[in-house]
């Protein structure tokens, strides 16, 4: 009988997200160790995809054209291509693999090390069936929001996908400081984190939205103000709205 659990997954590209999507598969128990087709040796890929049902392609974007190149005698109709790569639209997907091959494209980020990505994904030539597989699998590592409009892609791949990023350095920031004021690391550490996870749960459970919980922090003519004074002074929000959109720009590059 049909089950998510026995398909064997293909990771090709054992970088950052390739590890980060091994590791979430892995601690979520729903799939097994020896369904898992970690690509360490690049001479492998076409091996590696011949024996897999699904086909993660987690290498760098302007690489997914020579890697579908590599792989093309392994594809059939029953393999699902996965592209990770910010910049390679369906279009490119379908361009270097079979006509009616199922191909999807998905943004999650690296907090699916941690069964906790944002996966926002769209494809083409998907049974019913291998829709439920491939929700199953990004379930396995964190949210996943299934998008008919592929352009929305851009603007979600400078959010959730690089988001991560502009927390750490937040909270490397934040480090730097404590550390600039003779603050222990192990303590600040521990402070920095649990500050972030908290606030993270806020907004996640308490119903309110980012600026209603940023207001309940800020007491008037407190310290709270004199910081986020201090920030609004110095340009921090066009700063982050300039980076986020150089982002989506940069995301709007597309692979050709
Ligand atoms: N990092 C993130 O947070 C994130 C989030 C969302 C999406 N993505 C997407 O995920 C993809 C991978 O990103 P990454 O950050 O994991 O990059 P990365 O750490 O540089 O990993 C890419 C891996 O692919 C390998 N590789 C290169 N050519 C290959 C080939 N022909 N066959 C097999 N493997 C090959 C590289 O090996 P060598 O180093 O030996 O060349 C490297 O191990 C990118 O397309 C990116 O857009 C990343």
């Amino acid at each position: 009988m049909y089950s998510v659990q026995k398909q064997k997954i293909a990771i090709i590209g054992p970088g950052n997200m390739g590890k980060a999507i091994r590791d979430g598969l892995l601690i979520s128990k729903k799939f097994n160790k020896e369904n898992i087709l970690f690509g360490e040796d690049k001479l492998k890929n076409n091996e590696i995809a011949k024996s897999a049902d699904l086909i993660i392609l987690a290498v760098e974007p302007s690489i997914i054209p020579v890697v579908l190149h590599e792989i093309g005698s392994a594809l059939d109709k029953n393999k699902i291509i996965i592209s990770l790569a910010a910049r390679v639209d369906l279009n490119i997907l379908a361009k270097y693999s079979n006509p009616n091959q199922p191909i999807v494209r998905v943004m999650p980020n690296i907090c699916a090390k941690v069964g906790e990505s944002m996966s926002c994904w769209t494809s083409r030539n998907l049974t019913v069936e291998k829709e439920r597989t491939v929700k199953t699998l990004l379930r396995a590592i964190g949210k996943e929001i299934l998008l008919e409009d592929e352009s929305m892609f851009d603007a979600i791949t400078s959010i959730s996908g690089s988001g991560p990023a502009y927390v750490f350095l937040l909270a490397k920031m934040i480090e730097d400081f404590a550390d600039s004021i003779q603050l222990d690391k192990k303590i600040s550490q521990e402070i920095i984190t649990q500050t972030f996870f908290g606030s993270a749960k806020m907004l996640k459970l308490s119903g309110l939205d980012a600026d209603k919980l940023r207001k309940m922090v800020v007491s008037k003519g407190g310290t709270t103000e004199a910081a986020l004074n201090e920030m609004q002074v110095n340009g921090w929000r066009d700063i982050f709205m300039n980076a986020l959109n150089k982002a989506r720009k940069r995301s709007s590059d597309n692979v050709t």
